[in-house]
């Protein structure tokens, strides 16, 4: 592995991995360097990695994971300060979004050219204890994982309408390659199949309307109370009701982003889905929708989460009839591309590496 491995990947806008903070000591609430990158400590690698997770999307960007570095390992953690008891009482989509974090950690490694090893819900006694990754020997580094890591800063959520430009069947089949690499299946909705989501996510959009504690909850992470580097921005939520058949969710109020005249029917609708619904799963399917949605950002595609109609009771057993009981949905996601004369929504915040990572 020479030093140019490291050099050349930006990680960070105006940052290069090599400038980036490694170890122990705290200041600015950033952890500081005691390494260099020629005699990197292990846990230096890590501490790396767990902030690059940090980027990772998260139900209303609760961002409820927590990591320790300790030596050549490192334990994902559920955060339970940030959680949405009323919204997700099960800890599905809390696992769903600290496994983007733990794919995004890993993917971070992989484009610093090291593998490890991971287990998943490694005590059985602590159910918080989601992940165990060890470094593992060093391997090349792939022009993939490269772009992967590239594409984690530009990836965000996007709630414009698309442009009428459709995402091919290659682009498709990529994104399908990229669930299906993390043990997760990935199903495009046919033409036929979009009627019942249209009913499917207003169903869900109509009981999360009438149901008052769960709507002060999502306002709550869009409010100002909500912890600092976290939560919903106004400058991400749309201005005005965009043009859709299917519903977006509805935070509680229109944003200040700017919308079209677009409609997005010439989005694709996919749904991620597994054999399994428990921990283990939820915990695969979060790094499934990392694996593609950084695909996607790497292919210039713009995506959206629906999971409102998999939170819901009633409208998750109508995912997983259009299923035909092959699994069980764990997210539907509109795959577009997005309008080129409007501008980027903003940037959500992140909490200071210094709330998320601890290191032994
Ligand atoms: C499990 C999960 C579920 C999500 N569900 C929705 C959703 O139903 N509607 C929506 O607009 N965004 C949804 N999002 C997107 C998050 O709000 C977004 O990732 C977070 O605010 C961080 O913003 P970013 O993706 O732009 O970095 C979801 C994200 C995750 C990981």
């Amino acid at each position: 592995m020479t030093c140019a491995n490291f050099c050349r990947i930006p990680l960070k806008p105006g940052k290069w991995i090599s400038e980036l903070p490694v170890c122990a000591s705290v200041s600015d609430g950033r952890l500081r360097t005691v390494s260099t990158h020629t005699e990197r400590l292990p846990a230096a690698v890590l501490v790396e990695a767990a902030e690059a997770a940090g980027r990772a999307p998260s139900i209303h960007n609760t961002q409820p994971w927590r990591w320790h570095v300790s030596g050549d390992t490192m334990d994902l953690h559920v955060d339970r300060t940030r959680t949405l008891p009323i919204t997700d009482p099960d800890d599905r989509m809390l696992l769903i979004s600290c496994g983007t974090a733990l794919h995004h950690a890993r993917a971070a490694l992989a484009a610093q050219g090291y593998a490890d090893v991971v287990e998943l819900l490694p005590d059985p006694e602590e159910r918080d204890h989601l992940a165990r990754l060890t470094l593992n020997d060093p391997i090349p580094v792939t022009p993939e994982a490269m772009r992967l890591v590239q594409a984690m800063d530009r990836r965000h959520t996007d709630r414009r309408p698309t442009s009428e430009t459709p995402p091919t069947r290659d682009q498709i089949e990529a994104l399908r390659q990229a669930a299906t690499g993390q043990g997760v299946d990935l199903h495009k909705f046919t033409a036929d199949q979009l009627t019942d989501l249209v009913v499917a996510v207003s169903r869900a959009e109509d009981i999360a309307a009438g149901d008052e504690a769960l709507r002060a909850e999502t306002a709550y992470w869009r409010g100002p109370d909500r912890p600092p580097g976290t939560g919903l921005p106004a400058d991400v939520i749309p201005g005005s009701r965009p043009q859709t058949d299917v519903g977006e969710r509805d935070f509680g109020g229109p944003g200040t982003l700017e919308v079209g005249e677009e409609h997005d029917k010439h989005a694709a609708f996919v749904v991620l889905f597994s054999a399994g619904d428990d921990p283990l799963a939820w915990l695969n399917a979060g790094q499934a929708l990392s694996a593609v949605w950084l695909t996607a950002t790497d292919l210039g595609l713009a995506v959206l989460p629906f999971s409102q109609v998999v939170e819901i009771d009633a409208t998750r057993a109508l995912m997983r009839q259009m299923l035909a009981g092959l699994g069980y949905a764990h997210i539907v996601l509109r795959i577009g591309v997005a309008d080129p004369d409007s501008a980027n929504p903003g940037r959500t915040p992140r909490l200071p590496a210094t709330q998320t990572i601890t290191v032994a």
